[in-house]
């Protein structure tokens, strides 16, 4: 009897431990700052929540606006030029995507928008863009003016580590924008070029047969 009943305590404490852990790791999971991208849809609601005006400087020290890419595809991604591997993968990615779309390519407009102003010059940009893409786009700006246009796309970013070497955490979502500048669909990190195409290819497909 008292052997039967240890062995029921043990199980009962058992289920307790458990339960509590898997509370504690959904409650982990739950708070982990993800990127908040609630959109899939392509409803006015939906639209409304990613992206909007920004005005930047592109890495030929030019101002560029949202508003000059009305009637092309955007395919915006924010990141920095130190990033040491997500960036050049989803910037690599996204040139291969655009080149495999062929002439249909030209309509999209690449976009690479720094969360890291203080490095990321004018200058640095310029030698970083075309390493990924002859028509990437690279655009900085103040700080403030980076963190407003971070701040329309939902996109997360915060300093990490002192000094010169320091690093960025940063959400690294690729949007695809619609030739009127509003989002159509994204991209989770690290999703293949040839994804990245043929979604951008049926989007395409899908703006045309509304219009
Ligand atoms: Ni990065």
């Amino acid at each position: 009897m008292p052997k039967s009943f240890i062995a029921r305590a043990i199980a009962l404490i058992s289920a307790a431990i458990a339960a509590a852990l898997l509370i504690a790791v959904a409650l982990k999971l739950w708070q982990a700052p993800e990127p908040s991208i609630a959109v899939e849809d392509k409803g006015v609601t939906g639209a409304a929540l990613v992206g909007g005006p920004f005005t930047l400087t592109d890495q030929h020290g030019k101002r560029v606006s949202d508003a000059d890419f009305r009637g092309r595809y955007m395919l915006v991604y924010f990141g920095y030029s130190f990033c040491p591997d997500v960036c050049p993968t989803d910037l690599a990615a996204m040139a291969a995507a655009i080149d495999q779309l062929g002439p249909a390519g030209d309509r999209v407009q690449p976009i690479f928008i720094t969360i890291d102003p203080e490095r990321d010059t004018v200058q640095r940009l310029a030698e970083y863009a075309p390493l990924f893409h002859p028509r990437l786009l690279a655009l900085t700006g103040t700080p403030d003016e980076i963190a407003r246009a971070a701040e329309q796309y939902r996109v997360y970013y915060e300093k990490a580590g002192e000094g010169t070497d320091y690093l960025m955490n940063h959400s690294g979502i690729v949007y695809l924008m619609n030739p009127e500048g509003r989002f159509l669909t994204h991209f989770a990190q690290g999703t293949p070029p040839e994804e990245m195409a043929q979604k951008i290819r049926s989007q395409m497909a899908e703006v045309r047969s509304q219009s």
